[in-house]
Order: C-alpha cells, then sequence, then structure tokens
C-alpha cells in the first residue's frame, strides 16, 4: 500500500531545467545568479524590497535577531505554538524566550496576551527586546492590534512566516508585517529547495548585513580578515535555482492546498466531534496543513487512536506542534497563558496535505476517519480494538 506522508515535496515545474542551468553554469557555490533571482523574484511575489537566500529558515531567524543586536540577558516574547526553531533562535543569541499563549479564534498568539505582557514587561521596567509571531499552518497571525501593541512599546517585530508563504493578512502577503519576516524552504513547506530560508526585509541595512554575516563576515580585504563573528548560512545557488522553479508554481501550489482542506472541510465537517482549525476572517491561509481538532466524547475516539488507525493504513498525521511551555528545555521559562495551545495540542491532528494527493489518497483518508466516527473497528496500532465511544 503506497504510504501518504503529511507534506512531502512536489517538485511540479521548471526545477529540473533551472537546477540543470545552474549545473551547466558552473556556479556550485554559495553565491551565484539563481541565489540572486531567487531573492528577487521573492521581493516580488511577498512585495518587500530586500531578501537574503540562507541555508534555513531557523538560520534567517538566528540572524534576524542577531539584527536587532538580542544578547545574553534579553528577554524575547514569541508564540507558544510553534515549531521549536522560533524558540531555539532566541536561545541561540543568550536570550530567553517568553512565551505568549495563541486564542481560539486564530490559534495564533492572542494579542491581548500580548498587550498584557508588554504593559507587565514595562512595570517592571524591562521590556523585551523583540517579539516573534508566528503564522500558524498557513495562517497570518492578527497582525494589526500586534503591531500596536509592539509599537506603543516601541519594541521591534519579527515575524515567522516559516509556514505561510502566499498567505495573506488584509490582502498583504505573508511576510511583510514585522522589522524582518522569515521564511523556510524545507523539504516539507509549501515551496521547498530541500533546505532553506530567507529573511526579508524593507530595511535595506538589514538584509546587506544579514548577507555579510551569513558568509563568514570577511572584511573587505584580499586577505582573509575578520571583524564580526560570522556564520556560514548562505543557501547554495543549486538550491535556489530549485527554489525558483517551486516560486513559480506558488499560486497553484496555494490554490491545492486550499482545494485539499475544502475537500476534508466538506466531507468530514458533519462528523460530530471533529472542528477544524478556523480561518480568520482578515486573510488567506495557505492551507499549509490541514488541521483538525477531534473531541473524543463525540467523536468515539481521541486523537491518537485516529493518528495510529491511520499509521495502520500506511498513511502519516501528526500531532499539532507540542507549546513551548510544555516542552522540557524550556520548562523554566514565563508564559502568559498556555491552557489554549496546550488543549489544542491534545486533540488536535495535522492531516497528510502535499499537493500531489490524488482523490484516491483523499478517500483512503477520510475513510479512516469515517470508520472511527461509526464507532467501527478502529486500529490501535496492534491489534483491532471496538471502540464503545
Ligand atoms: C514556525 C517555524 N519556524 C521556523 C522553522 C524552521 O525552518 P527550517 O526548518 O527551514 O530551519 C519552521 C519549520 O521548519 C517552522 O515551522
Amino acid at each position: 500500500m503506497k504510504r501518504i506522508y503529511l507534506s512531502p515535496p512536489h517538485l511540479d515545474g521548471r526545477e529540473r531545467e533551472l537546477l540543470l542551468q545552474a549545473y551547466e553554469s558552473n556556479w556550485i557555490t554559495t553565491l551565484g545568479p539563481h541565489v540572486d533571482a531567487f531573492e528577487q523574484e521573492m521581493c516580488q511575489k511577498v512585495g518587500v524590497r530586500h531578501a537574503a537566500a540562507l541555508a534555513s529558515g531557523t538560520a534567517a531567524l538566528h540572524l534576524a535577531l542577531v539584527m536587532l543586536g538580542i544578547k545574553g540577558g534579553d528577554e524575547v516574547l514569541c508564540s507558544n505554538l510553534t515549531f521549536a526553531a522560533t524558540a531555539n533562535a532566541i536561545a541561540y543569541c543568550g536570550a530567553t524566550p517568553v512565551f505568549i499563549d495563541s486564542n481560539r479564534t486564530t490559534w495564533n498568539m492572542d494579542p491581548e496576551l500580548l498587550a498584557k505582557e508588554l504593559k507587565s514587561c514595562a512595570k517592571k521596567g524591562k521590556l523585551p527586546k523583540a517579539v516573534i509571531a508566528v503564522d500558524l499552518y498557513g495562517q497570518c497571525a492578527d497582525y494589526d492590534p500586534i503591531i500596536e501593541a509592539c509599537q506603543r512599546y516601541e519594541v521591534p517585530l519579527i515575524e515567522d512566516a516559516a509556514e505561510a508563504l502566499g498567505a495573506t493578512y488584509h490582502g498583504t502577503y505573508a511576510g511583510k508585517f514585522g522589522r524582518m519576516g522569515i521564511f523556510s524552504f524545507n523539504g516539507n513547506k509549501i515551496i521547498t529547495t530541500s533546505g532553506g530560508g530567507m529573511v526579508v526585509s524593507d530595511g535595506e541595512e538589514y538584509i546587506k548585513k544579514v548577507r555579510f554575516l551569513s558568509t563568514q563576515a570577511r572584511d573587505s580585504a584580499p586577505h582573509y580578515q575578520h571583524s564580526h563573528i560570522g556564520y556560514n548560512y548562505r543557501l547554495s545557488n543549486l538550491l535556489a535555482a530549485i527554489g525558483r522553479g517551486q516560486l513559480e508554481r506558488l499560486d497553484a501550489k496555494v490554490a491545492r492546498k486550499r482545494a485539499i482542506k475544502d475537500f476534508y472541510r466538506n466531507v468530514l465537517q458533519d462528523l460530530p466531534g471533529i472542528e477544524f482549525m478556523p480561518e480568520a476572517p482578515y486573510g488567506q491561509s495557505n492551507c499549509w496543513l490541514t488541521v483538525i481538532l477531534i473531541h473524543p466524547q463525540g467523536f468515539g475516539a481521541d486523537r491518537e487512536q485516529v493518528r495510529l488507525a491511520l499509521e495502520v493504513e500506511n498513511i502519516e498525521s501528526r500531532p499539532i506542534w507540542k507549546p513551548m511551555h510544555m516542552q522540557p528545555v524550556f520548562k523554566d521559562c514565563r508564559v502568559r497563558g498556555g491552557e489554549v495551545s496546550a488543549d489544542l495540542f491534545e486533540r488536535g491532528l495535522c492531516l497528510p496535505s502535499g499537493t500531489q494527493m490524488t482523490g484516491e489518497d483523499l478517500e483512503r483518508v477520510v475513510n479512516v476517519l469515517r470508520r472511527g466516527n461509526k464507532k467501527e473497528l478502529i486500529s490501535d496500532g496492534d491489534q483491532w480494538i471496538i471502540l464503545d465511544g
């Protein structure tokens, strides 16, 4: 039985042609015409002035924080419900993450909790040095109140749009909302370079400096001279060529991801005990992953039973991100709220959402969910059991 993955890479455009061009031109390094062109094409797509292509989204987050001068002893507020890379980048700087819970309407950072935390930091006389808001599963955070709160306390905002390329907020593309925005082109993202990332900004100085630091911070001298600590974080020209082919297909990929979500919603929304991640009215999600909540009472099986039943059918699904305040490595960090993301984690499941999924693949997924709901046989991974709801 063919395995259905969560969100595998899908090379469906001119990637091969562009990759061969790069290969034949002998620009087999971390600079070259495809890197430049990929940056320009991303700027055009996102509507931002400058971009630096890097080896990963994590590297992009790290350098965005370095740009803001984040260092040991500083605090940085960030979304609680995210992938660990967001918080790890803060730790790379020696700073301490402080986590802000989600709200139920968007599952993204709750702007009211952010405002409360900033107010309490101001009262204590220790404002954070930055805020990182994450666009979860391809849906933009609610930027109007987030930006308002950040501006009130003059704290710079970084947008972690790793999952949200092609999503919009009031008609503006994800990546535009902070001092800097970052993207990931990891293999599971909506477009991929196998591994890669980007920092985007309207601030030319930031991007110039990101390029400088990401290529080992070499001073302009004929010999190797360094006045700053540098990083080896630049994207390869070969991978940028793949990224360009992928980017040409972005709109089609967003449309396909959204169609997959609509299919799941149409087929599953009438089942009791299933709830879909809400789509906020202020924009359009790229629906990177379709995510559902499973209420065990109503549905007749819990999230883990459903995940295992899918696994038996050779279908990959995943619990949603485990919130940062529940991660052993961040257990000593402060969190504002936490209950909402803990509850979403307990019940949330990401369904296969690859753009190359066929109708037959989608049917295979929904059949398992329909079966679970009818309280028929559902597998616990080793043996078949009967759910009694
Ligand atoms: C929200 C978020 N931030 C950051 C990253 C890190 O990106 P990368 O894997 O390219 O380092 C990811 C994904 O991998 C992510 O989902």
